[in-house]
């Protein structure tokens, strides 16, 4: 596999190796040296279009722990502000010579784009409301940990599906690890045709006590040039997750950043039924994974003990 651009480049058994390799490098996390020597030598540039904490902090220790170089371009403070095009941006990185681009953008269709424009294996960390693939990888890694497996499972995804490129890879993911998926929101904030994807849609949460998994997403009020929504007050009335409407042995999950008292209210968001922090942590070993998979992949990760000292050097 040359670049991670959508969920769709991935089967099933992918996503099993890619997570499966995943835990092995959480054995690194754990350790006080957390760097595996797997891409040393090797470039990966991060170029970073839009607002990131979690993702783009989370791919650079990942590059970092299997020792690549970094470089982290953020489009305030490089060029970019200075109106120079994605292309020309691409093609000046490019004189690096990355073995990884990693690209969040706002636009549609700019992981792909820069995948043309570029020798460098692509990995899509976002763009627009289109698909977020490591995202739906992360949120996979932290469901195989608490369920086991995804077969049978029921999970909602509720809120801004409108807007959100974590409900369309997130959607493709779960089915595909076996899940069945309902995305719920207002008539307003579910795209036209959803259903295609072959989940179903609700308009209400009746259905929700049934769910294994509740998924709130974030509403994207930096995508909404219009009102979808009579306000913010009424939404949350309907469609909030709180400790009425989550049932105990549901799992909550959410992509961050949370808008505290609007999808979610406080006191589910820091309750042991949350696996916000521990999406945030998966995202470093997933995106080491992914890297692996892309830059090394068919070669065993290099996670085992420090190799044994070589006869030459023993004797040095
Ligand atoms: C998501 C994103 O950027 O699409 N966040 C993330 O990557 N952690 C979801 C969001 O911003 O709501």
């Amino acid at each position: 596999m040359r670049h991670l651009l959508s969920i769709d480049d991935l089967e099933r058994a992918d996503i099993e190796r890619i997570l499966d390799r995943a835990a092995s490098f959480a054995e690194v996390s754990g350790r006080e040296i957390k760097k595996v020597p797997t891409l040393r030598g090797r470039t990966v540039v991060n170029l970073f279009y839009e607002a990131s904490t979690r993702t783009s902090s989370s791919f650079e220790l990942a590059a970092k722990r299997l020792s690549a170089d970094v470089v982290s371009v953020r489009s305030v403070g490089s060029s970019v502000d200075k109106g120079e095009s994605l292309k020309d941006t691409v093609q000046t990185l490019s004189a690096y010579d990355p073995a990884a681009i990693v690209i969040r953008s706002p636009h549609v269709g700019a992981a792909e784009l820069v995948a043309r424009w570029t020798t460098a294996s692509v990995v899509n960390a976002g763009d627009g409301k289109h698909e977020h693939p490591t995202q739906a990888l992360l949120d996979v890694y932290t469901l195989r940990q608490r369920l086991g497996s995804l077969d049978g499972k029921s999970i909602w995804i509720v809120g801004d599906v409108l807007h959100s490129r974590v409900a369309r890879s997130n959607v493709l993911a779960f089915q595909r690890m076996g899940a069945r998926v309902t995305v719920c929101g207002p008539p307003t904030l579910i795209p036209r045709g959803f259903e295609s994807l072959g989940c179903e849609v609700a308009y209400t949460l009746d259905g929700l006590p049934a769910a294994d998994v509740v998924y709130a997403l974030r509403m994207q009020h930096e995508r909404m040039q219009e009102a979808f929504v009579p306000s913010l007050r009424e939404y949350a009335a309907v469609y909030q997750i709180d400790r009425g409407r989550l049932r105990p042995g549901q799992l909550l999950m959410h992509p961050g950043p949370v808008n505290r008292g609007v999808e979610l209210a406080a006191d589910v968001i820091d309750s042991p039924q949350a696996t916000i922090v521990a999406q945030v942590e998966a995202g470093v070993v997933v995106r080491m994974a992914v890297l692996f998979e892309l830059l090394a992949g068919g070669h065993a990760p290099e996670v085992a003990a420090a190799p044994a000292p070589q006869p030459a050097e023993a004797a040095a």
